[in-house]
């Protein structure tokens, strides 16, 4: 059936679950390498994020994020709001809607519910990054820091593409720990699946970290990880200075973004000049960022295994990632008639 045109004066809202079933369709780590691509030649951009943060009644910390961005002729922003107390209440951490643009008048023409977008664009750009440093399908052994929805989400996009043998999950509450890895256990069958009982122990043994947990106190250091390891540093809190310092190939998403960050280490670390970009001149007592994953994926960075030691990718988070998924889920709605039409 021939896509219907767009009632008059409306724009399509797409919730959880129709976005959900739309991402079906989708490859994400496809999307996502797209739209790293698409940057160098103007296909797509980034502007800064801003973000508004505040303590919730509950003690606990919120706060806003929004993130406009381009990729090719879809146009529009994310917004991404999470308050950590929130799982304590039994609700997601993070919730969000991404709004698209026409590209003709910039008015709204699609509200997409943004939380699945947001944590399935974030596991396809460690995927993405994962598979640019590694044989992803020769993957056995994966540590997950944290049991939250973006280790499930990572696992979920990790058991598709690699060969999983062991699972070790770590949570500092036990009772997360043990719902994801029976979650896990459902999802990778073929896997051995364990909770243990430190971060250090999940992480000894893996060839693959993910640390996506709340923490903004790092506890990760260079000598807990095998020197041939990965870590995806998703919560861009958990490596300590010496692993970001002392890694052997350390990878950003964009250096701007990270430079530009005043709250988390990496982003600290540079204002401090401690840090330099890809290709910059090395900081006295510092390192540069060897390469940003975008170079990656055109086959631009430089060689890994110059110095020994693991692989961190600092992933800070770009809005044009989710507004290519988005786009794409956006146009499979059109397709098929879904969504509901909401007056403008
Ligand atoms: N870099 C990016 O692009 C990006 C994108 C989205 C989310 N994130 C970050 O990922 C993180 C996880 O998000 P989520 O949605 O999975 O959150 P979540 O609340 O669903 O899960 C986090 C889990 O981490 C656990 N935890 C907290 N501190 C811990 C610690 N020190 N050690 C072990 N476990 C700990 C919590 O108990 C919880 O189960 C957040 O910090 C979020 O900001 C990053």
């Amino acid at each position: 059936m021939p896509t219907a045109p767009a009632p008059a004066d409306s724009l399509l809202y797409l919730s959880g679950a129709e976005v959900v079933e739309l991402l079906k369709a989708i490859d994400p780590v496809e999307v996502v390498t797209s739209a790293f691509l698409a940057l160098p030649n103007g296909r797509a951009e980034i502007t800064p994020e801003a973000a508004l943060r505040w303590t919730a009644p509950d003690g606990t910390a919120a706060r806003s994020l929004v993130l406009p961005a381009r990729y090719a002729d879809a146009y529009g922003c994310k917004i991404i709001n999470a308050c950590i107390g929130n799982p304590d209440h039994g609700l997601p951490r993070a919730h969000g809607l991404i709004v698209l643009a026409d590209p003709d008048t910039a008015a709204p023409i699609g509200i997409l519910e943004g939380g699945h977008i947001s944590a399935l664009r974030t596991a396809a750009v460690s995927v993405a990054a994962l598979g640019a440093v590694r044989d992803l399908g020769a993957i056995r052994h994966v540590a997950l820091i944290g049991g939250g929805r973006q280790s499930r989400t990572h696992l979920e996009l990790l058991a598709t593409r690699t060969s999983l043998a062991t699972v070790v999950v770590y949570d500092t509450s036990p009772e997360r720990a043990a719902d994801f890895a029976r979650a896990a256990a459902t999802l990778v069958p073929a896997a051995t699946v364990t909770v243990a009982d430190s971060a250090r122990a999940a992480v000894h043994r893996a060839e693959v970290s993910v640390a996506a947990t709340t923490t903004t106190t790092p506890y990760l250091p260079l000598d807990w990880l095998a020197l041939d390891a990965v870590l995806l540093n998703v919560s861009l809190d958990d490596a300590t200075e010496d692993l970001l310092l002392g890694c052997g190939y350390l990878v950003v998403d964009d250096w701007e973004l990270v430079r530009q960050d005043e709250t988390r280490l990496l982003g600290r670390l540079a204002r401090a000049g401690r840090v330099s970009g890809p290709g910059m001149p090395t900081p006295a007592g510092g390192r540069a960022v060897d390469a940003e994953v975008g170079a990656l994926l055109a086959g631009d960075g430089p060689a890994l295994g110059g110095v020994p030691g693991p692989v961190v990718t600092n992933p800070f988070g770009m809005g044009v990632h989710d507004i290519a998924v988005a786009a794409h889920v956006f146009a499979a709605a059109r397709d098929r008639h879904a969504g509901t039409w909401l007056p403008r």
